[in-house]
């Protein structure tokens, strides 16, 4: 089978790496790709976002399957694009009409309340009802959780403690803080827990695997302090997330999301990235991604002993009966180096060396690429995720963290204390 990843980040890389240990593989090309991910496949220079392009790149290259990485593709259409421009290629991902669960946070709050999937209780505002959303707020208890409706990088939330601000926050939003995104905000009730990552792949017609679980550290400082970054490092799997819980995400979460798509007429082939908070033992959504998350693949893909190309086909063409997914007894870890200055401005083109030296971790390339003599430079705040395998979580960090000693570039930064709070 011939595969088009489309993608550039530690995601992808860690995608890559696991697609390629396939039988059924026979070309693998990621586009655009980054400097790591060559090693498993043909990095292309194209945009996931010009559908014309990929789809000349398919028809030259006898591509049998589009995975999407990324959310931006799936929210401007990629697999309706295919779907009607040609009907035997296979994609893994979501119509537009399910990428909205990512796209829009106040569709995903209003298909939660429809099935009575638990999340947070919340309302949406725009412009003309500012004075209705400054209302609601005094209404609330503190901290008070803003959201763009739209996609926003990562960055469209904003939790404030203050009342007046929170207020001013909400007016600024709606004047288009975060552009077209923040035309519509949600403001929702501060739920207080532990938050983890399901993983959901799923093939239209009800059948679902579920992943390895993950918890992602998302501020910059120890301490789960500082600004929110793209995400510094991931651990699997997560002990609170046990059997009895697991439970209840399956019958109150995944079920009712899986039944709620179908009902309404949505043909969702792909993954369902569930991002959830333990509120006193009980499972809540925070929010539905429609992709995989990153840097949690990083360290889910070392915990799947199945083969993922299967997974993918199964998924897209709409079956995954007989499909099965072994989950590894090990624990895995992915500690992310990133960019001196990252999530803030930061210097690119710094020579990354040493990755030679790493024998057992896997260095996931992120923000890399490779000059036109071959040597590896930093491209992007988060450069290199270094993931490992060990008995259990604590192995597996220490692994991560002996191998990072290794890898070089200059003003690198990482947190020492990933997984620490589980532990
Ligand atoms: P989101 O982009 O919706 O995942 O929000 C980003 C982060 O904000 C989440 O990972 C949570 O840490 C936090 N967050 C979002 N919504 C809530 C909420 N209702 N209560 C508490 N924390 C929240
Ligand atoms: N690590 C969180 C995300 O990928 O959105």
């Amino acid at each position: 089978m011939n595969i088009l990843l489309l993608g550039s980040g530690g995601r992808e890389s860690a995608l890559a790496w696991k697609m390629s240990q396939s039988p059924r593989l026979e070309n693998l090309f990621i586009a655009p790709g980054n400097g790591g991910t060559s090693a498993y496949g043909t990095n292309v220079a194209l945009s996931p976002l010009d559908f014309e392009a990929i789809d000349r790149f398919v028809e030259e290259n006898g591509i049998d399957m589009i995975v999407v990485g990324n959310e931006d593709p799936l929210v401007a259409g990629v697999t309706d694009f295919f779907a009607s421009r040609r009907p035997e290629l296979l994609v893994a991902g979501p119509v537009k009409a399910g990428a909205e669960l990512e796209g829009s946070k106040d569709f995903a709050k209003r298909f939660m309340t429809e099935f009575n999937i638990p999340t947070a209780r919340y309302q949406s505002f725009t412009a003309e009802t500012l004075e209705e959303g400054k209302q609601f707020l005094a209404g609330l208890k503190a901290p008070y959780v803003l959201k763009a409706d739209g996609l926003a990088a990562g960055k469209g939330v904003l939790i404030i403690n203050d009342l007046a601000e929170a207020q001013d926050a909400l007016a600024e939003m709606l004047a288009g803080k975060f552009g077209a995104s923040s035309a519509t905000v949600v403001i929702e009730e501060f739920l207080s827990g532990i938050e983890c990552s399901v993983f959901v792949l799923t093939d239209g017609h009800g059948g679902y695997r579920v992943l390895p679980v993950a918890k992602d550290y998302k501020r910059i400082g120890e301490g789960d302090t500082g600004l929110n970054t793209g995400g510094m490092g991931a651990v699997s799997p997560v002990p609170f997330a046990d059997k009895e819980f697991m439970e209840k995400v399956r019958t109150r979460i995944i079920e009712p999301t899986i039944n709620g798509l179908i009902h309404e007429g949505i043909d969702y082939r792909g993954f369902i990235f569930l991002g959830l908070i333990n509120v006193g033992g009980e499972p809540m959504v925070i929010e539905y991604n429609v992709r995989m998350g990153d840097p949690e693949t990083e360290a889910v893909m070392l915990r799947i002993d199945s083969d993922l190309v299967d997974l993918l086909e199964g998924a897209a063409r709409g079956s995954l009966e007989g499909i099965e997914l072994r989950e590894s007894p090990m624990a895995s870890a992915t500690v992310m180096m990133v960019s001196g200055g990252y999530p803030e401005s930061y210097p690119k083109g710094k020579e990354i060396t040493g990755l030679e030296n790493v024998t057992d971790s896997i260095p996931f390339h992120a923000g890399t690429k490779r000059d036109a003599d071959g040597r590896l430079l930093t491209s992007g705040g988060r450069v290199i995720s270094v993931s490992s395998l060990g008995k259990d979580i604590s192995e597996a960090l220490k692994q991560s963290y002996k191998s990072i000693e290794s890898i070089k570039f200059d003003g690198a930064y990482f947190r020492s204390d990933i997984g620490r709070d589980l532990m």
